[in-house]
């Protein structure tokens, strides 16, 4: 089994290429199921949710080469999806276990196909998270749902029709999995309290260069008009703001100074600005962002909500910069209801949180100190990377397999800029 092993204490300088955004990549690689033209994709984190969900391409009939390369390759910056001959409508219970995300597929099937059954992709580390908002956005638009064994199967065999799809509170994958199919759907989509992060703005660019229409994307509301087909396109996945945001950390904690080359500061102001508040000096440049400390860090609070607000996918990584702030901090968690399985292994190191409900009152110590932990899902094993990298001695984290579905090249980013930090086999 891998582990990685941190010696903290070392002070992080240098630039961080921040890589292409895992959350963009993969609603714009289920693109491609809308058209029977090639869509090229640059870009791309070579990561392991970006493999899975190729997986699940391929399994349904999707060609995939690297770009200007030849043959049937899954690493690689920029791939080519070509989805000209779909075999199957089926997305099968072994893949979709693997990443929720996998839903994505089911709004462009349907959309193209008239038909699509996916595995329901079930319960996960961080909450319930069901999708029946995906569901009732579908039927919205005219298709049929059945749920049987463990499948949902939707159909709509003369084609799915515009509508107008409220969702009743903000759900990032839905709005997207509705953005997708209404853009083949006969006549106009609206979606109101549609998702505004800037992933759902990334795909609304990818899909109107395939010739969507598409209108308000980044707001509120979307407006779709379908349209007869959709060609293919060559698109560059966003950068990724979670990554980005996790680095920006490092940098605060270990009193050092990272540019954090390709991030955009407009994507991660209200993390930005949480980081400026803690002590934080953030200085947009041409090629990024840069971020350093002024020697010391101060407690903050913080709520997780939808975009433009505080993103839950930062909340974690904020958790260990609070643990070793001046003072104390307050982090609720607004979006999913079991989201602080990192606090018992922060409080290994050292740290001093409370957790009351949604809550968690994080107590500032001096030090924390370097211990076994165990990754409990992707966030959390990046807040206990960040929490190794200035405990004394050694920190020792398992189960990476969370850690390689969403860093990319994280242990050669963090030595590149002078960490201590390794992956071993044991
Ligand atoms: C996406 C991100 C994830 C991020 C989350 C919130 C991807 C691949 N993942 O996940 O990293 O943490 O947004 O920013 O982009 N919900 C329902 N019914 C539904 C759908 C969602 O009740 O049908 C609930 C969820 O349980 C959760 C909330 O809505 O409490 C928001 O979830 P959602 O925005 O859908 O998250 P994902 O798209 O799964």
């Amino acid at each position: 089994m891998e582990k990685l092993v941190i010696t903290g204490g070392n002070r992080l300088e240098g630039t961080v290429e921040i890589s292409g955004a895992k959350n963009a990549a993969l609603p714009l690689m289920c693109t491609a199921l809308l058209t029977d033209e090639p869509v090229t994709l640059n870009n791309l984190p070579r990561l392991a949710d970006i493999t899975t969900l190729s997986d699940l391409l391929n399994h349904l009939g999707v060609a995939i080469a690297i770009a200007g390369g030849k043959g049937l390759m899954m690493r690689g910056r920029s791939l080519t999806f070509d989805a000209s001959h779909i075999a199957d409508t089926v997305a099968p219970y072994d893949i979709v276990r693997k990443m929720r995300a996998s839903i994505l597929v089911l709004g462009p099937l349907v959309a193209r196909m008239g038909e699509a059954t996916v595995s329901l992709p079930g319960g996960c580390a961080i909450g319930n998270r069901p999708i029946d908002l995906h569901l009732k956005a579908l039927e919205a638009l005219g298709a049929d749902i059945e749920i049987e064994d463990g499948y949902v199967r939707a159909s709509a065999p003369n084609g799915l029709v515009g509508g107008v799809v409220r969702f009743p509170f903000v759900s990032v994958g839905a709005t997207e999995n509705i953005l997708m199919a209404a853009t083949l759907a006969k006549g106009t989509t609206t979606i109101e309290n549609a998702a505004r992060e800037p992933e759902i703005a990334d795909l609304a660019l990818c899909l109107s260069s395939m010739g969507a229409r598409i209108t308000g994307a980044g707001t509120h509301t979307i407006t779709v008009e379908g349209v007869e087909e959709l060609s293919g396109t060559t698109h560059a996945v966003m950068p990724d703001r979670v990554e980005a945001g996790s680095y920006a950390i490092a940098a605060l904690m270990t009193k050092g100074n990272l540019l954090l080359k390709n991030a955009r500061a407009n994507d991660m102001q209200a993390a930005l600005d949480v980081l400026s508040e803690a002590g934080g000096i953030v200085e947009v440049e041409d090629d990024g962002v840069r971020v350093r400390s002024n020697g010391h860090v101060s407690g903050f609070n913080i709520v997780t909500q939808p975009f433009p607000a505080f993103p839950t996918d930062m909340q974690a990584q904020f958790m260990t910069l609070a643990a070793v702030a001046d003072g104390a901090s307050v982090i609720t968690e607004a979006i999913f209801e079991n989201r602080f399985m990192h606090v018992p292994e922060l409080c290994r190191l050292g740290a001093d949180i409370t957790v009351t409900g949604s809550s968690a009152t994080v107590r500032g110590v001096n030090a924390l100190r370097g211990a076994q932990v165990m990754a409990t899902d992707l966030r959390a094993s990046m807040s206990l990377a960040l929490a190794g990298l200035v405990a004394e001695g050694q920190t020792v984290i398992n189960r990476l397999y969370h850690l390689d579905r969403g860093y990319e090249h994280l242990e050669e980013k963090f030595r590149r800029v002078g960490a201590n930090i390794e992956r071993v086999n044991d």
